[in-house]
This record gives C-alpha cells, structure tokens and sequence, in this order.
C-alpha cells in the first residue's frame, strides 16, 4: 500500500501519468533517432573503408541527402513540441474537466512547507498543519503555492510534474491521487543550507479515513492530562517555543515556525530530517542545529526536568 518510491515513471494519479507518457514519448523518439544516426555512422564508416578515395565533391545526390535529413529532424522537433504543448494543455485544463473538490495551501519556508486546509463557510473548520498532506482517494485536488522567503518548488514525482513557489506571485496545480498509498515531495529548487531536508509527505487514503484525519485536524490541542504535562504546557509558554509556534487552544499562536497543535501525529520533524520519535523531539527541541545545521530554530538552554515535562506535553498533542 505504502510506496516510498519517488519516481515520476511510476504515477499514482492522471496528471502524473501524462507526464510519464510525455517522457516515453520522448525516450522513444529520441531512442530511434539515436539508433537511426548510429546505422548512418557505421554505414558511412564502412563505406569509407571500400572507397579509398574520398568523393568529396558536391553532387545531387548529397544535398538531396542534406535536405531530407534536415526536414526529417524538424519535422521530429515540431512533433516533440506538440506533444509537450499538448501535455501542457491537458495538465493545465485538468480542473475544467474534473474541478477541484478540496483546495490547500502550501506555504514555502526554509526549510520546510507550511499547509493550510481552509473552510470558507466555516472558517473555525480551518487548520494549518505542517510537511505532510492528506487527501482523499480518487478526488481532484487544488495545490495553491506561496512562498514566505525565498523561491522553492514543490515536486511530488507521482502525483504531478515540479511547480516554483515565487514570492510576490501564486502558482497552483492539481493532483489526483487513484492508489491509496503515502507519496514523498521535496523541494526541487535550491533554497539554501537545508535544501536537501525539505521534504513532505502526501497521504492518499478512502474519503473515511481522510474525514477522520480532517476532523482530528480540526479540534484544537487536547488538555493536559497528567502534571508531567501540565508542566510541560507551562515551559512551552515561558519557554521561547510560544514565540514562534502555535498550538491551537492555548495562548501561543505564532506562525513563524510549523503548528503544534497535532505535532504527535506527523510522522517526521524538521520536514523530514528525523523520525517522530521522543528521543528524537527531545535532542531537536535542546540543538536542531546538531540534525538540521541552519535551521530557524536556535539551541534551548532547558534544564532536564524541563525538557522531561516538554516533550511529554508535545507527545501527548495527538
Ligand atoms: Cu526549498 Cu529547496
């Protein structure tokens, strides 16, 4: 079910797909057009061999040669372009044949990709989440791309061709996911230090699980249930945490860094540089300099107890 290939010879959904049919296109014409200059050469090589004597000169014969060669590989070229311009048209009309049914928002940091699920007729159903996206099995998704600094590009090689996240302008693109599965996107555009530890996740999964997701989404961060992590929501606020992250429920609503209103239920932290693990959320929260180098995030001086009762706070925010 799960794949971890990340190839876009292997599409998961329409949109994908016809860019793969454009590379075999391409690989096939330019497969033959390869083995068909190889043949000339030999064949001229060979010739070359019988003949001693060069016969260089200019006869009808060889401009005729030159001239359907040259028509030959424009004629190649322009079939080339036209299937490209027509893989451009199908990929960029895709929402006027099957429109969106649920749009996101993707928000390009560095490093590391902010995601809004907006409800404009409830806008309290809105959440924001971080590096990993969810959507329903077989439904047209509308992808709108922002950027907060510099210029990334989203690339989620089995779902759709890349797209660059440019500040001053909004791009969009559509994906439809038919295999249920999780598909890994990165950053294809060099946007510094931790370029390489941009990554997210799409999960595909039956609208009912989706719905389950969603609505987990929605609610806000659950209470404190043991004093470990009572203590730990305190150190959040006092600590510098709240004044980069929200977490929805509780006085901390900065945007500067990813939500942590769920940040139990994602898979990875620092966009894909470490596995969710305790130990892992505890030496990221003291140094994320030490797995991340250059990451927004500075050193916390926390004492043991502290970063103790932290981690047991975060880890409980399912
Ligand atoms: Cu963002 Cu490369």
């Amino acid at each position: 079910m799960s794949s971890t290939i990340q190839s876009a010879l292997h599409p998961a959904g329409p949109q994908a797909a016809r860019i793969a049919h454009l590379y075999w296109i391409f690989f096939w014409v330019c497969f033959a057009v390869y083995v068909i200059v190889v043949a000339f050469v030999i064949a001229a090589y060979i010739r070359g061999r019988r003949n001693a004597v060069a016969d260089s000169e200019d006869t009808p014969g060889m401009r005729r040669a030159v001239i359907s060669g040259a028509a030959i590989t424009i004629v190649t070229l322009l079939i080339l372009m036209g299937a490209d311009a027509a893989t451009g048209r199908d990929i960029g009309t895709f929402a006027q044949r099957e429109p969106a049914q649920l749009e996101i928002d993707v928000v390009g940091h560095q490093w590391w990709w902010e995601v809004h699920y907006p409800d404009a007729l409830v806008p309290s159903h809105s959440f924001v989440t971080a590096n990993e996206i969810h959507i329903p099995l077989h439904t047209p998704v509308l992808l709108r791309l922002a950027t907060r600094d510099v210029i990334h590009s989203l690339w989620i090689p089995r779902l759709h061709g890349k797209r660059d996240l440019i500040p001053g302008r909004n791009n969009k693109f559509w994906i439809q996911a038919d295999e249920e599965g999780t598909y890994r996107g990165q950053c294809a555009e060099f946007c510094g230090m931790q370029h390489a530890h941009m990554s997210l996740v799409v999960t595909a999964e039956k609208p009912e699980a989706f719905a389950r997701w969603k609505s987990q989404q929605q609610t806000g961060a659950v209470t404190p249930a043991t004093p470990e992590q009572q203590r730990g929501q305190q150190v959040f606020l006092s600590a510098p945490c709240a004044n980069c992250h929200n977490i929805t429920g509780i006085d901390a609503s900065a945007t500067l860094g990813p939500d942590l209103t769920h940040v139990a239920s994602r898979t990875t932290l620092g966009a894909g540089s470490v596995i969710n693990t305790r130990d892992h959320l505890a030496r990221w929260i003291a140094n994320a300099q030490v797995a991340k180098p250059g990451a927004q995030m500075p050193p916390n001086d926390l004492s043991p107890d502290e970063l103790n009762d932290l981690v047991a706070y975060l880890e409980s925010l399912k």
